[in-house]
C-alpha cells in the first residue's frame, strides 16, 4: 500500500513583531538574535483552532477534495485552545466536517508524529486524513523572558494524506522519544515555556542527525540523493550543524523560521508550502522531513514527492 500527499495549506496571523519591536521591552538586539537563532520576525495572534482551520480548509481545497472525503483528521499542537476539550473536533465542526478528530501533542515533532499516525489510519482502512500542526504558542510566553521570548511565534499548516494502492510519497520514518529529557523544556499548567536552551540545543542535532540516518537507511537511500531537506524550524544553527553532519549543504535546505521563529509542530508543513511556491518540490524528488523537540520527541520521514 501507500500514501499520497494531496494538498497542503498555511495560515499565519497578520501581526507581525520584529527583533527591533522585541528590543524596545527586553534587553536584548536585532543583532544577538539574528546571529544566535536567524530568526528576524515572527507572527503572533489568533489561537490553535483559528489558525487550524483557515490551514485545513486550504489543505481540503488545495487537494480538490470535497469536505465529505476526508475521513479522519489528526491535530498536532502543544498549545490546544483548552486542556478539555481537545481542539481538533471544534476545528471539524468549524469546518464542517463529521469525522472522527483528535490532538496528538508530541511538541515541535508534532506534525511529523501527526503524519506517522495517519499513516497507520491509512494502513488500516481510511482513505484520506486532514493532518494539521496548529499553534498559539505566543500564549504561553512570558513576553518578559528574553529566553523564550525571541524564539517563538503562531502558525498552522496542513496536508491531506490519502490512501493509494498504486503508489506512496512516504518511503520511511524514524521516530523516537526520550522522557528523561523532559525537564528541558516545560510548560506547566498556568505557566510559561522555560528552557534549557544549550542542552536542548546540543541534544537536537544529535537526534535529528541519528533518526534522519536511520529514515535514510530504512529508505534505501543516502544523503546525496536528497534534494531538499525539509527541517523543524528553531534555530539557524541547530540546521546548519545537523545538516552538515549529514554531508547535505545549506542550499539543499528549506529556511523560513527568519520570517517565522519557531512555530513548534507548524513549522514543517509551513516550511514545505515556502518550498511549494518557491518551485523547490518536483515530481519524483526525494526529501528529509525531520522535527524534533520537548519531550524529548524527534522524528524524520523520507518522502518521494509524486507532484
Ligand atoms: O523547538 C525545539 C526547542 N527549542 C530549541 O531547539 C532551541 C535550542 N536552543 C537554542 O536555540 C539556543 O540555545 C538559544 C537561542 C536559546 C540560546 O543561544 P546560545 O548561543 O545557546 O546562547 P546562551 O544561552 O549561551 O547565551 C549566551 C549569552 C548569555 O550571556 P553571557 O552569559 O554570555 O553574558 C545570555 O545571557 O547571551 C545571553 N542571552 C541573550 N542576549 C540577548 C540569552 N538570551 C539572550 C537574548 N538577547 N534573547
Amino acid at each position: 500500500m501507500g500514501v499520497r500527499f494531496r494538498g497542503w495549506g498555511i495560515a499565519v496571523p497578520d501581526r507581525i513583531v520584529t527583533n527591533d519591536e522585541l528590543s524596545l521591552t527586553l534587553d536584548t538586539s536585532d543583532q544577538w538574535i539574528t546571529e544566535r537563532t536567524g530568526i528576524r520576525e515572527r507572527r503572533v495572534g489568533g489561537s490553535a483552532m483559528s489558525l487550524g482551520v483557515i490551514a485545513g480548509r486550504d489543505a481540503i481545497a488545495d487537494s480538490g477534495m470535497e469536505l465529505s472525503d476526508i475521513d479522519f483528521l489528526v491535530l498536532a499542537t502543544t498549545t490546544p485552545d483548552r486542556l478539555c476539550p481537545a481542539t481538533a473536533p471544534m476545528i471539524a465542526n468549524e469546518l464542517g466536517l463529521t469525522c472522527p478528530a483528535m490532538d496528538v501533542n508530541a511538541a515541535c515533532s508534532g506534525f511529523m508524529y501527526a503524519v506517522r499516525t495517519a499513516y497507520g489510519l491509512l494502513e488500516t482502512g481510511n482513505k484520506r486524513v486532514l493532518v494539521i500542526g496548529a499553534e498559539h504558542l505566543s500564549r504561553w510566553v512570558d513576553w518578559s523572558d528574553r529566553n523564550m521570548a525571541v524564539l517563538l511565534g503562531d502558525g498552522a499548516g496542513a496536508a491531506v494524506l490519502e490512501y493509494d494502492p498504486d503508489g506512496n510519497d512516504l518511503l520511511s520514518f524514524h521516530l523516537g522519544a526520550d522522557g528523561s529529557a523532559a525537564d528541558l523544556l516545560t510548560c506547566e499548567h498556568g505557566g510559561f515555556f522555560q528552557m534549557d536552551g544549550k542542552e536542548v540545543f546540543r541534544r537536537a542535532v544529535r537526534v535529528v542527525v541519528d533518526s534522519a540516518e536511520k529514515a535514510m537507511a530504512s529508505a534505501g537511500i543516502t544523503a546525496d540523493d536528497l534534494s531538499l531537506v525539509i527541517p523543524h524550524q528553531a534555530n539557524i544553527r541547530i540546521i546548519q550543524a545537523a545538516t552538515q553532519r549529514l554531508g547535505i549543504e545549506m542550499e539543499r535546505t528549506v529556511i523560513t523560521l527568519d520570517r517565522y521563529g519557531n512555530t513548534s509542530s507548524a513549522s514543517i508543513p509551513l516550511a514545505f508550502y515556502d518550498a511549494r511556491e518557491n518551485g523547490r518540490v518536483k515530481s519524483g524528488d526525494y526529501a528529509l522531513l525531520t522535527g524534533f523537540g520537548a519531550g524529548m520527541t524527534w522524528a524524520s520521514a523520507i518522502v518521494k514527492w509524486s507532484r
